[in-house]
């Protein structure tokens, strides 16, 4: 759908994340939503996330005649041109079916990049193709080692320049909004629903028609393992990368979680990728220490998986400033969880992070505008960067650092 259109549809543009945000929950069925815009128990993590960033005050420097802020970044040997990059999220197919691809288009359009996940909707030479840069792939490393070997030397065949491996989905967390919606991959519809789904019925045309599903860890485990063993239908076309890597192997060791995973597999996998890795899901500053030192990474993502997970972990700002301190001279620290403003990247990058992944921010687009709507919420956030850099009277967002920053009285 056009821009226009949606605008003509919506009446005033959204002008900020919370409207795309509005805009999105108009377009999604329940369980949709539910599944983009839930956290785990009572959302206190989830919440946490965004309020941390308000607890700093940003310093303003007068007269420095900044016009033109310079908002280019690094993660690895790629160069972003905001501090901005899209967060690994499954079944993106659900929000809106041109899923992963029209994403990454998005991002290598506003000159930054996907981090595509294991359980997305689309394969990952499919994203790869339907782009021209180089994006990076997040490895939930579930099944056995040949397979995940194999996954790893697709994804680097395929053209992926960094992996970042999530280590906090030792098991699902308890997000009560997909226990609700009795949230299922493949989804259905039950009778209970039907004249709610009715009233979403373009969303179910596409999502009936392109069948973008993906074998998502957060789906009906039974029904799953059934699948793959061939006692039972699929309800729908199972497209991700894991689908591709473990399903049609009919081989999954572990089914779709990582609870026994360990320090050891990491090193295991530090020796099977050749390129930039990182570990993402990190709040510790001793296990931030231990990646980098130790097994050799190249850096972490500080983040609780959007609140997802541990309800009551600390808030991915909160836990950012002893990260930065122990590893930062030596590696590199990226964060995630709750940024919606400009205001937010500014904090996190004065807190030592290197540069900011968003989520549920680019979904919003997704649901609300598809890939134009992703493009734009991303130019909301450099509009929103460039305006308080010129504000604050700082040349270039790679200066900022602990003195750009004030503790909220
Ligand atoms: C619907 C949804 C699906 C997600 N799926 C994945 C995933 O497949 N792999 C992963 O590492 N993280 C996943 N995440 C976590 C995000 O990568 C990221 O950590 C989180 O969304 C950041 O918080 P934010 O949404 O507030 O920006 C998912 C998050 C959401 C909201």
């Amino acid at each position: 759908m056009s821009t226009f259109a949606f605008r003509l549809d919506a009446g005033v543009p959204p002008v900020n994340i919370e409207e795309w945000r509005q805009a999105a929950r108009r377009k999604l069925p329940g369980l949709a939503w539910g599944y983009i815009d839930g956290g785990a128990d009572d959302l206190v993590t989830k919440q946490a996330c965004e309020d941390g960033f308000r607890r700093w005050r940003l310093r303003q420097r007068a007269l420095t005649g900044t016009i033109a802020p310079d908002l280019s970044a690094m993660i690895g040997k790629t160069e972003i041109s905001l501090p901005v990059a899209l967060c690994p999220v499954g079944a993106t197919g659900l929000v809106h079916w041109t899923g992963e691809p029209a994403v990454a288009r998005a991002a290598e359009a506003c000159g930054t990049r996907l981090m595509l996940s294991t359980a997305a909707s689309y394969r990952a030479e499919e994203v790869a193709d339907a782009t021209h840069e180089n994006h990076f792939f997040q490895l939930y490393p579930v099944g056995r080692r040949e397979r995940i070997a194999a996954l790893l030397d697709r994804v680097k065949a395929a053209g992926y320049s960094a992996l970042f491996v999530t280590i906090d989905v030792q098991t699902v967390g308890n997000r009560e909004d997909e226990k609700r919606w009795q949230f299922t991959l493949p989804w259905t519809v039950t009778p209970a629903r039907a004249l709610h789904m009715a009233r979403h019925w373009r969303w179910v045309r596409d999502a009936l028609k392109h069948k973008r599903l993906a074998s998502a860890h957060h789906g009906d485990e039974a029904r799953l393992r059934a699948q793959v063993k061939g006692t039972a239908a699929p309800t729908g076309k199972l497209t991700g990368a894991l689908a591709e890597a473990e399903m049609s192997q009919k081989h999954m060791a572990k089914i779709l979680i990582q609870s026994d995973m360990t320090w050891e597999d990491l090193v295991w996998i530090r020796d099977h990728w050749q390129g930039p890795l990182y570990v993402k899901g990190i709040l510790d500053a001793d296990d931030a220490a231990r990646a980098v030192d130790e097994i050799g990474c190249e850096g972490v993502v500080v983040s609780n998986h959007g609140g997802r997970q541990l309800d009551r972990s600390p808030a991915s700002i909160e836990a950012l400033p002893a990260i930065a301190e122990r590893i930062g001279s030596r590696g590199e620290v990226f964060l995630d969880g709750g940024v919606r403003r400009g205001s937010d990247v500014i904090t996190a990058l004065a807190l030592g992070a290197k540069a900011v992944f968003i989520g549920r921010p680019y979904l919003y687009g997704l649901a609300a505008a598809g890939e134009q709507g992703v493009r734009e919420v991303i130019e909301l956030f450099r509009a929103e960067i460039a305006r308080d850099l010129i504000l604050m009277g700082c040349p270039t967002s790679k200066a900022l650092d602990r003195d750009w920053l004030i503790p909220a009285p």
